[in-house]
């Protein structure tokens, strides 16, 4: 028995700052950021939070895949943005969908956190533990951006996307996880409750950049080969939305067209572990995907943490 994605949702504050707003606060511009980072605006939570705007994604994720909150045996949400320390944003969730019969717990993977998420479930699943679960990526950085800093305040952003996850008979379909602790330094954000002191998120920019464009196209290239798949007969590569000339960088070292790397971050920026489920919501709602479509989603971040899974469309 494996998992496959039965429903999708998202939620995103209707609050947008948009670059010309961001360069009044700081040493940018437009032109800059959209040439180096293909970011436009992104939607930044007030009055919204982490727990409010995962409930409302996995509300949507719910209704869409036409399942009720007590089937579901398992939430996990993948966060770096919780409301609190305890408890966690799955168990509020928990309370806030009546999910009475789930077991709940947050996961800590940054930018590749719903990935896997995913693939945990994955594990679950075959294993036999679970048969029904949610899975929400959601992030409210603008909390712990620092506002001054002109090299990360302008590509994050706000959001939550959430996908329903149903036990269904077949073979294990192939995934890829990596993790580096020791390139961890370059992108951090120490605890509060450590340095008694408000905290923000630090990053060496270049490095994560230049890990971003080989290592995901070398995972990638891992998945096709152990998965025996054809890059040509995939439809889309689902990938983590931090940057567009990092996805530009990646779908040309795999030798695969542009076109079939679908972004969205123009509109939302980075929002961490929210950006995949927020773009497979996007996508699921147009009506781009269609039953049995190939796809690879492929997720990397702070860590250092990277990966990628192979999935076919099932909705
Ligand atoms: O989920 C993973 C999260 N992290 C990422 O995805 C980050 C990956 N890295 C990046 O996306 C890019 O490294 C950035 C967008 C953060 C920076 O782009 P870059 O092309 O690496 O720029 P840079 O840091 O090399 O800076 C180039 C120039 C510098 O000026 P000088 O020294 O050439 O005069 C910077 O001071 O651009 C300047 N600069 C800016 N100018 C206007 C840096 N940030 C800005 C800015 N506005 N916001």
């Amino acid at each position: 028995m494996i998992a496959k994605i039965k429903g999708t949702g998202s939620y995103v504050p209707e609050n947008v700052l948009d670059n010309n707003a961001l360069s009044k606060m700081m040493e940018t511009n437009d032109e800059w950021i959209r040439e180096r980072t293909g970011i436009a605006r992104r939607h930044i939570a007030q009055g919204d939070d982490t727990v409010s705007m995962s409930t409302e994604a996995g509300k949507r994720a719910l209704e869409n895949a036409n399942v009720k909150p007590e089937e579901l045996d398992l939430i996990i949400v993948s966060t770096v943005s919780s409301n609190v320390v305890l408890p966690s944003t799955a168990c509020e969730v928990q309370k806030n969908l009546g999910a009475v019969n789930a077991t709940c717990y947050d996961m800590n993977a940054a930018c590749t956190g719903f990935l896997f998420a995913y693939n945990t479930v994955q594990a679950y699943f075959y294993a036999g533990l679970f048969k029904k679960a949610l899975i929400i990526g959601a992030e409210t950085l603008s909390n712990i951006v620092d506002w001054t800093d002109r090299g990360t305040a302008i590509l994050f952003g706000d959001g939550a996307g959430a996908a329903v996850l149903e036990c269904v008979p077949g073979e294990m379909p192939p995934m890829v996880t990596h993790s580096d602790g020791s390139m961890g330094a370059a992108l951090t954000c120490a605890s509060p409750f450590a340095t008694k002191e408000k905290e923000y998120v630090e990053m060496n920019g270049q490095d994560v950049f230049r890990f971003a464009v080989k290592k995901v196209p070398e995972c990638i290239e891992e998945l096709l080969e152990k998965g025996g798949l054809d890059r040509n007969k995939i439809d889309y590569f689902i990938l983590h939305q931090a940057n567009s000339r990092i996805v530009e960088g990646i779908a040309k070292r795999l030798k695969v067209d542009l076109s079939r790397f679908p972004m969205n971050l123009s509109e939302y920026g980075n929002t961490s572990s929210a950006t995949i489920p927020i773009l497979l919501d996007e996508l699921n709602r147009q009506g781009t995907l269609k039953k049995g479509m190939k796809l690879i989603m492929a997720g990397f971040g702070a860590g250092l943490s990277w990966g990628a899974s192979y999935l076919e469309w099932d909705i």
